[in-house]
């Protein structure tokens, strides 16, 4: 039977609960993170958790483990749980408290729940690619904090799969930001083109792999935001995250890209990846 942790606890999962006034419940007063098992092993998974706390620094929620304690936690959830490939979602709440908006006081313990998933990495569409299509970023202005209210990006996810396409690639006033679920890339003459991190997409763990593998083969990273015209007009698109990896998109709005033809810079990345697969999983 699968277990799943609640706070320090691993509890069968029909046995796991949580209160109905739990603050992630109620406001979405909450941060998470997904991190991904490859043979067993934890995919940057400091990288991960380094995130998470900053996450709860940001909105002033005081976590009281260490990345160490964290690791901990989480790799015996999976090795209970028995996952070899898969992937690992962590949430920690704000806690239960009667409903109201301003911070608990005094302060209430926050409530920390993970469970795992197993499933086969998405070898055909890392192959082949996948479709966009492209929908206004109506998100908050704090998209650096990976927050549980995902109001937004459930929308725009919504809206791609209305479409028949994988992701739905948000714009404000035009220019590209990220993925309901993942960062974008343009790629023009060998040079990759993203949205800067700052308060409007999130800091990708799979976007600073991509970086390394960048650095380590001369391939040129602009931190430049693009517009949907440029990207729709770039020789090559994908998007990363820890779910998709790097995942070349062929269709954007219906509109081909390269002919639909993964390209090469793409393919570069994604040969460097698996490097880092292996170097970076404990
Ligand atoms: N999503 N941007 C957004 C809005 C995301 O939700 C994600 C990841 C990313 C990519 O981040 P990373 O490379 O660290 O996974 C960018 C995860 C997978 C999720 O919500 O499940």
């Amino acid at each position: 039977m699968r277990k799943v942790l609640i706070n320090e606890r691993l509890v069968e999962e029909q046995d796991a609960e949580v209160a109905y006034n739990d603050r992630g419940y109620n406001f979405g007063d909450g941060i998470y993170e997904y991190i991904r098992i490859y043979d067993g092993q934890l995919f940057t998974v400091r990288e991960h958790f380094e995130r998470l706390l900053r996450s709860a620094t940001e909105i002033g929620l005081d976590l009281k483990y260490s990345i160490d304690d964290l690791i901990k936690l989480v790799k015996e959830l999976a090795a209970t749980n028995q996952v070899t490939n898969g992937g690992i979602y962590l949430q920690v709440t704000r806690g239960a408290a009667p409903r109201d908006h301003a911070f608990p006081t005094p302060p209430v313990e926050p409530v920390l729940t993970a469970f795992t998933r197993s499933y086969d990495r998405p070898f055909k569409s890392l192959q082949e690619g996948v479709s966009a299509v492209t929908t206004e970023d109506i998100r908050w202005l704090r998209c650096d904090i990976k927050s549980l209210n995902l109001l937004g990006n459930v929308l725009a996810k919504e809206y791609a799969t209305k479409y028949n396409a994988s992701e739905a690639i948000q714009h404000r006033d035009g220019t590209v930001t990220e993925g309901s679920s993942s960062n974008v890339y343009a790629v023009k003459d060998g040079t990759i083109y993203t949205h800067p991190t700052n308060n409007l997409i999130l800091n990708g763990i799979t976007r600073r792999v991509i970086q390394w593998i960048c650095e380590d083969e001369n391939i040129p990273f602009k931190e430049e935001a693009v517009s949907v015209d440029f990207l729709k007009q770039a020789d090559e698109v994908f998007i990363s995250s820890t779910s998709v990896e790097i995942m070349p998109i062929i269709k954007v709005d219906g509109e081909a890209i390269n002919e639909e033809i993964v390209g090469k810079v793409t393919r570069q990345l994604q040969k460097g990846f698996e490097k880092y697969i292996n170097s970076h999983s404990e």
